[in-house]
């Protein structure tokens, strides 16, 4: 079959009706609450109007202590839910498949006291971050849980976890700034 890029594609019982993918990108829209504004239900809606096939929403902070900046859409209280509902709702209603991406910035993160797998700063940042505690990884791994949980609530499709750009989960995967030396130190990223 001749692979097209109107050829509908299934990722697991997902069906999406064409190759285009929007992908995340944050807007800086939002104000310190990380509410949904008019903004973000036209932007989304106007790109699954115009045919992609699989809309996915910007980097949506997990926590308000994790967001890159104070304008990040946020996804770490229930009040966020209806808003980002709406944005899921529009996405289907034009024919388009949604995801959300969800992220914690780590020592990226904006604010004067942003955790980080060790205490290392990010070159060109004066904040020295705090190392994270075994008590901090594993209320950030439930603050993940409860944002994937309030996507579905919101009705997305997928959710995309970020792992990438030397945000949170990218410092633990990178010797430069994991330098732990218990279960979650680098060589355990890796078995
Ligand atoms: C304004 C802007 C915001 C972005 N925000 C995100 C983001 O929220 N999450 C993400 O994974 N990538 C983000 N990116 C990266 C893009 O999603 C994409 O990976 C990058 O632009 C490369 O895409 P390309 O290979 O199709 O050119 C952003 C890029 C831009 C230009």
């Amino acid at each position: 079959m001749q692979m097209k890029l109107e050829t509908p594609i299934k990722l697991k019982h997902i069906q999406i009706k064409n190759r285009l993918v929007m992908a995340p990108m944050c807007m800086y829209q939002s104000d310190n609450t990380g509410v949904v504004k008019p903004f973000h239900e036209a932007h989304y809606y106007m790109h699954a109007l115009g045919g992609i096939g699989l809309v996915m929403v910007e980097a949506t902070a997990i926590s308000k202590h994790g967001r890159i900046s104070v304008n990040d859409l946020g996804i770490w209280s229930d009040d966020h839910i209806q808003g980002l509902k709406v944005i899921s709702e529009r996405i289907k209603e034009a024919g388009s498949t949604s995801c959300i991406q969800i992220n914690h910035a780590g020592r990226k993160s904006v604010g004067q006291y942003p955790f980080a797998p060790s205490q290392i700063k990010m070159d060109g940042k004066d904040v020295l971050p705090k190392a994270m505690t075994l008590l901090d990884i594993k209320e950030t791994i439930s603050d993940f849980q409860k944002a994937a949980i309030r996507a579905n609530e919101a009705g997305f499709d997928m959710v995309e976890i970020h792992a990438a750009h030397g945000y949170l989960i990218s410092q633990f995967m990178s010797p430069l700034s994991n330098q732990r030396d218990d279960h979650y130190d680098i060589k355990h990223q890796f078995l």
